[in-house]
């Protein structure tokens, strides 16, 4: 792993996360039962799995927003909290009330201040990495506009721009393809696959089966990690069917794709799959 980043200091680890009997949920409510897994670094990892089955969670805990019910969580070969200096999260549906003055610049600005607001001034350092982050994005245009006044795909543009400019070893994206039009979701697929050319991490939540497989690793949940690998390991048709259950899905390569249905999860119906 090359190493551009120069306070990247987990000393080379293979593994950017290294789970074991990995327990999460909120409050007492159980959102993952036991896990082990690990996910590489310097690679992009999907998350893939049913509504309710986890994902969001994991994306939680990894970024050190959340603490394991129980188990162990190791995040660049540490306890999570302390590594969120190192981590961008770029989190799902982010909505802004409607009105908010914040313009597109200064929310793609606030990923060089994580945590901070805008206190102190920009430097050129900062200048430079945010119009990076806007032209990959293609919303230099949008620069000076209100938040409020964007649709939901220019907005999610927005958001992974601002999870791009900010400093990281490790990007966490919660469903960033979801929802855009395809150049869009073209172009952050683009920028996800360039991050490893720096030595970063990409761990990225989707629904999308042709999005996992097209990743170097993929952890698939439904209320546990059912399977974790490299993608023709894990998206098989027995895996699939332990984590959607029977009938939701069919792969292009099996001989009778009997209906043509793609899969849309029913919302919430939580995970009674996979225990
Ligand atoms: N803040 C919360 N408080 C209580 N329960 C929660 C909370 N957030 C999620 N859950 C529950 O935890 C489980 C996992 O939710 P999670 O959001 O991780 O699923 P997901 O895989 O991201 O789903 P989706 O595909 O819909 O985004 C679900 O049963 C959900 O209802
Ligand atoms: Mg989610």
């Amino acid at each position: 792993m090359s190493d551009l980043h120069s306070h990247h200091d987990h000393s080379g680890a293979a593994e950017a996360v290294l789970a074991e009997e990995l327990v999460l949920g909120h409050n007492s409510h159980i959102a993952v039962h036991a896990s082990s897994f690990f996910i590489p670094a310097g690679k992009v990892t999907t998350v893939i799995g049913p509504n309710g089955s986890g994902k969001s969670t994991l994306l939680h805990a990894i970024a050190g927003l959340i603490s394991p019910l129980s188990g162990s969580l190791r995040v660049l070969d540490a306890q999570p909290q302390t590594r969120r200096e190192h981590i961008s999260y770029v989190l799902q549906n982010t909505t802004v009330p409607v009105g908010t003055p914040i313009t597109v610049a200064e929310t793609v600005m606030m990923g060089r201040y994580p945590g901070l607001g805008l206190m102190r001034r920009p430097s050129k350092l900062d200048r430079a990495r945010v119009s990076e982050a806007m032209e990959k994005l293609r919303i230099t245009d949008l620069a000076k506009r209100h938040l409020g006044e964007l649709s939901g795909g220019q907005r999610q543009r927005v958001y992974v721009a601002q999870g791009i400019a900010q400093d990281h070893d490790l990007l966490l994206l919660d469903e960033p393809l979801t929802g855009l039009d395809i150049g869009s979701a073209q172009t952050i697929d683009e920028i996800i696959h360039q991050e490893p050319e720096g030595g970063c991490t990409v761990i990225l939540t989707t629904h999308d089966l042709d999005e996992a497989r097209a990743s170097d690793f993929v952890v698939l949940l439904a209320g546990r990690v059912i399977a974790a690998g490299p993608p023709a390991a894990v998206l098989t048709n027995e895996h699939l069917l332990t984590a959607y259950g029977l009938g939701g899905l069919h792969r292009s390569e099996d001989a009778e794709p009997t209906t043509d249905h793609h899969h849309h999860d029913h919302s919430d119906h939580d995970h009674q799959h996979g225990h």
